[in-house]
């Protein structure tokens, strides 16, 4: 890939603003088999917490039109596991290590603060989520609320050096409020957005198809929210922001682009077509070629309102 991709969010140099979303290529061995994943700018770990999570019990997916819902609550092995036997995996694939650390209380994501900073010589960025819808306690109910969004980061700020993106939650009235509580709390960086809060209904149980009621929707339909949540924080915040919903080309991550995002990160789009981060980087070279575009984040912020 040609230089004409390198972007830098914050202080964190990236060879391409194309990163993949965490919880859809888990921590990489599975997407490594589909292509050399160093082409990307980074790859999002599967949410990770203190203990090791089962995730939520029965269905935990349900196709919609235009995109999926999922209800997986966090499955992942721990921050132990992780450390022990995928961080150095993570490392070995020559791209952005972005660790994506949830939690159920402040002292959950202090605790996995601690336990990561050791590690900082093979991390590049904590993205902190605290915008899972699946969970009861924590993420998305700690990043709805900005006095909690401030206090939690000023608390993770005092405990790494780290850069730390935090992962909002679209499912506010005003997302600004709580990407400014952020940027005052002392993060890096903003990633907007996890997915949407949304339920499918079974006609003939009556049911939700997903056992947890509710899941989170993701995929093509999100893209105007997540374009229109980009745009609105940049025009208030001092900090660079990541844009996440619904990429699934070059053309889209153009978009994002445009209205404000440094990178990308894509997600659903990797479950349809495995090799999908691969052809949306090839995309983006094509684009600057064609446009004649030195590097790619001479596009950042360039929207021009009516
Ligand atoms: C999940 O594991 O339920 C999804 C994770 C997320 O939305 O951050």
């Amino acid at each position: 890939m040609s230089s004409r991709l390198n972007v830098k969010v914050g202080s964190v140099d990236l060879k391409s603003p194309v990163i993949l979303a965490s919880g859809t290529c888990n921590f990489g061995r599975e997407l490594s088999e589909y292509y050399d994943l160093s082409v990307l700018g980074g790859l999002s770990s599967k949410g990770l917490t203190i203990k090791p999570r089962a995730g939520n019990e029965g269905c935990r997916v349900a196709e919609c039109d235009s995109g999926m819902l999922n209800s997986v609550g966090l499955q992942n092995p721990g921050v132990d596991y992780f450390i022990e036997h995928e961080l150095d995996y993570m490392r070995s694939l020559n791209t952005g290590v972005i660790v994506n650390v949830a939690g159920h209380s402040f002292d959950d994501y202090c605790g996995m603060v601690r336990k990561l900073d050791p590690f900082k010589e093979k991390i590049d960025v904590l993205e902190i989520n605290l915008s899972c819808p699946n969970v009861k306690e924590g993420c998305m109910s700690i990043g709805s609320s900005p006095e909690q969004v401030k206090k939690i980061v000023s608390a993770l700020r005092d405990l790494t050096t780290l850069p730390l993106w935090i992962k909002l939650t679209p499912n506010v009235s005003d997302i600004t409020a709580p990407a400014l509580a952020a940027q005052e709390g002392g993060a890096d960086a903003i990633v907007l957005i996890n997915t949407l809060l949304g339920m499918r209904i079974n006609i003939k149980t009556r049911r939700p198809v997903v056992q947890n009621n509710t899941g989170g929707y993701s995929g093509p339909a999100v893209k105007p929210v997540a374009i229109r949540m980009v745009s609105e924080c940049s025009r208030v915040l001092d900090i660079p922001i990541v844009g996440c919903g619904g990429i699934e080309t070059a053309e889209d991550v153009v978009e994002f682009m445009i209205a404000g995002a440094s990178a990308v990160e894509v997600g659903t789009a990797s479950l349809i077509h495995p090799d999908a981060g691969l052809r949306i980087t090839e995309g983006l070279e094509r684009y600057c070629e064609d446009n004649k575009i030195e590097n790619i984040s001479s596009l950042t912020g360039t929207l021009e309102l009516w």
